[in-house]
């Protein structure tokens, strides 16, 4: 089992520096620097200085990131807009919805990230009802929860994969079942779940899927995607949006507004050249390492961090259940901001939310990493629930 614990970490972990000097388990909060996407980063400043405005060029990177995300998310290039942030992408869809008329209604969840949970409300203002669908005395989010949360008033269910917070993944197809039986589309946050396991918008049915590249892609801020299943092209109507959604882009049009027929309406201004660099480098490395065996080494690396809390008596808030959570694994503490810090010193990064300590294993990590968490866990026992 030793052995097969290093086999993924053996492939890559060569290529992120930080290693070095540092056991790095904070792949929720952003992914580590590889070799490939500083690389990437040199290149950017390449071109710039060799070509000066190579447009032709960064529009054909564009094109690049938008297919390879496609491709990550078994979804076409024209179903992908390219942001720069996850939170643009759904600004985007959101000033596109109308809330006037019978359907007003939109249903999320308590596990959301804020920025959904905002985004959301916002809409209040143009009429729009928001309704939380909230978790169970267990800590689960029973379908039933949507059953009854879901009518004929909701235009959109807004659900994360996996909740940035607790861990805890979402079984999203029965969400999609229910809110598809009551002709309602759903959105699906997915940044805490990309590049940690294999998606596919078409298998889990989802009508919308946003993410960007920060953390287990292993790319760097400034670039997030939104797919938008081609049949709700149509449907949406941006007015928070820019000269990049238009239909045709260098028309310089300023005597009307014509959204691109596909998800580029959900664009805004120039697109994100040097995060797009990092980002395509980092995407192609996640599957240059796999996605799915990462998955795997994963859950294996994750359960010998729960067993090993168990042990030090501490109390692990993410679900036992490898099929119900994702990467994350996030421990209770008396001060989590004291316990980050206390790591920190000792050379271990991690992050807290909500009271928890965040630990997130990744391709990269070994068991050697996790042991030396449980062994300054066991230190800091009386940090500890
Ligand atoms: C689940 C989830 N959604 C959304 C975001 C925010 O994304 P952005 O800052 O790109 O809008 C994060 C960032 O941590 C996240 O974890």
């Amino acid at each position: 089992m030793a052995v097969e614990l290093h086999t993924l970490p053996s492939k890559c972990r060569h290529r992120f520096p930080i290693f070095e000097k540092r056991v790095y388990v904070n792949s929720c909060s952003q992914g580590a620097l590889s070799d490939a996407v500083r690389a990437s980063y040199d290149q950017y400043l390449r071109d710039w200085d060799e070509y000066g405005a190579p447009w032709e060029y960064w529009t054909e990177r564009t094109e690049a990131a938008r297919s390879a995300f496609a491709k990550l998310i078994n979804a076409a290039p024209e179903e992908i807009a390219v942001t720069t942030s996850l939170s643009a992408g759904v600004a985007s869809l959101a000033s596109g919805l109308r809330f006037a008329g019978p359907r007003h209604k939109v249903v999320l969840t308590d596990w959301e990230f804020p920025t959904i949970g905002q985004i959301w409300h916002a809409q209040e203002s143009r009429g729009a009802r928001v309704v939380h669908v909230h978790e169970a005395e267990d800590g689960t989010l029973p379908p039933k929860h949507f059953r009854q949360a879901v009518d004929e008033e909701t235009k959109l269910v807004s659900i994360t994969h996996v909740c940035f917070r607790n861990g805890a993944k979402v079984d999203v197809k029965p969400i999609v079942a229910i809110a598809h039986e009551r002709g309602v589309p759903v959105l699906l946050d997915a940044y805490q779940a990309v590049g940690s396991m294999p998606i596919d918008v078409k298998a889990l049915g989802v009508d919308f899927l946003a993410a960007g590249v920060l953390k287990y892609l292993l790319g760097s801020a400034g670039l997030a995607f939104l797919y938008c299943r081609r049949e709700l092209w149509e449907q949406a109507w941006p007015t928070a949006t820019g000269w990049f959604a238009d239909k045709n882009v260098f028309e310089m049009d300023i005597h009307d507004y014509s959204p691109a027929p596909d998800a580029r309406r959900f664009q805004s201004g120039t697109p994100p050249v040097p995060s797009m660099y990092a980002g395509i480098a980092g995407i192609e490395l996640m599957q240059e390492i796999g996605i799915a065996a990462t998955q795997k080494h994963v859950r294996r690396l994750t359960e010998l961090l729960i067993e090993g809390v168990d042990e030090l008596g501490g109390t692990v808030v993410t679900p036992r259940n490898p099929n119900e959570r994702g990467a994350l694994v996030c421990i209770k503490s008396t001060d989590a901001e004291r316990l980050v810090e206390d790591l920190d010193r000792e050379g271990i990064v991690t992050s807290s939310r909500d009271g928890n300590l965040r630990v997130s294993l990744h391709a990269y990590n070994t068991p050697e990493d996790v042991k030396t968490v449980l062994w300054e866990l066991g230190r800091k026992r009386s940090l500890l629930v």
